[in-house]
């Protein structure tokens, strides 16, 4: 550890990073970009290391008090997992030299919720966002945050696998009639890749940016490569938004944790769209377009991994 790596001009210092969410769609990805970059890592895991993950040198899984222990030995910090919890650690990290983390850009879109839940969920989010970046104002520290659209890839997101899931059962999806609003679904990968660009000197400290895939497609659209990736005819029932949440809310009340509600189906006819130019330019990516296969709904292969970390 601790020799240089070029990447396309912009010289980063590898180190020991400590990954929060490693467990989660983002997190699985960043690992292996985290390597193919020269950091040594500690994947933060309450559970270990996931099952289908691989053993990958340099790669160490560890537990919350395990992580503990090694606070002063963390350069860098990303986060894909709760922002409260990077911010707890991030204050606790003495040697830290840059921090990277995702948030959500429900922050944007869901700040005018009627939902409380929702809304509490946004006011943790600008919470943690806000202590995070007083924290690097006042320790001069490089600071990323992501806010990323509807993320998928490998099979953990709530919204676009849990389609697919129901495609795969009943083979039809009800949609609202207003079901127009634009969508820019982003792959994991896409946004590990952000993420670890995040981690490198930069002349502007401070980036704060939402991070959308590279198709803008509206709702319909969305659902139907959904099909096309499972192979499927795309069969779409088209229903009055009102008939549509009510189906929905009686479904969630039969089947548990399904966790649909009204909100989600009024949401069908808005734009979530948002521009993220600047993030892009600044971290040199170009989110992929949204074709999934089925791939992006089961969890990753070793292989994939693999290759991942070995740069290729
Ligand atoms: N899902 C999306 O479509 C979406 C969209 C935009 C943004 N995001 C952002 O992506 C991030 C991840 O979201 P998510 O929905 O995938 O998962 P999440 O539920 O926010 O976080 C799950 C991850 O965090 C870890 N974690 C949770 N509590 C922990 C604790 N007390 N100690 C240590 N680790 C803990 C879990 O690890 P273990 O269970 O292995 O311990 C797991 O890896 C968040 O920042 C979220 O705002 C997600």
């Amino acid at each position: 550890v601790g020799a240089a790596v070029s990447d396309g001009g912009e010289t980063a210092r590898p180190g020991r990073v400590l990954v929060i969410g490693a467990s989660s769609q983002v997190g699985q990805f960043a690992i292996p970009r985290l390597r193919a970059r020269g950091f040594t890592i500690h994947a933060l895991s309450r559970h270990g290391r996931p099952a289908h993950y691989p053993v990958l040198d340099g790669v160490e899984w560890v537990d919350p008090e395990r992580s503990r222990r090694a606070l002063a030995d963390y350069a860098w910090l990303l986060s894909a997992g709760p922002l409260a919890l990077a911010m707890d650690y991030a204050n606790a990290m003495t040697a830290l030299q840059g921090i990277a983390v995702t948030s959500s850009s429900s922050v944007l879109s869901k700040a005018d919720s009627p939902d409380p839940n929702e809304q509490m969920q946004v006011e943790v989010l600008r919470q943690a966002e806000e202590g995070l970046r007083s924290l690097a104002r006042n320790r001069r520290l490089p600071l990323l945050i992501l806010r990323p659209t509807l993320v998928y890839g490998c099979g953990l997101d709530r919204n676009l696998t849990r389609l697919a899931g129901w495609i795969r059962r009943f083979g039809i999806v009800p949609v609202s009639s207003r079901a127009g609003g634009l969508r820019q679904p982003i792959h994991a990968d896409d946004v590990a890749q952000a993420l670890v660009a995040g981690l490198a000197p930069r002349d502007q400290r401070e980036l704060v940016s939402p991070l959308c895939g590279g198709d803008t497609l509206d709702y319909r659209s969305m659902v139907r490569r959904v099909f096309s990736a499972l192979d499927r005819k795309p069969r779409l029932l088209t229903l009055p938004p009102g008939v549509l949440a009510g189906l929905l809310k009686a479904f969630s009340a039969v089947s548990r944790g399904s966790e649909v509600g009204p909100e989600m189906v009024y949401r069908q006819s808005r734009n979530l769209v948002f521009d993220d130019a600047e993030a892009r330019r600044i971290l040199q990516i170009e989110p992929r377009r949204f074709h999934p296969g089925p791939a992006a709904f089961a969890l990753p292969e070793a292989r994939l991994i693999e290759r991942l970390a070995a740069g290729q």
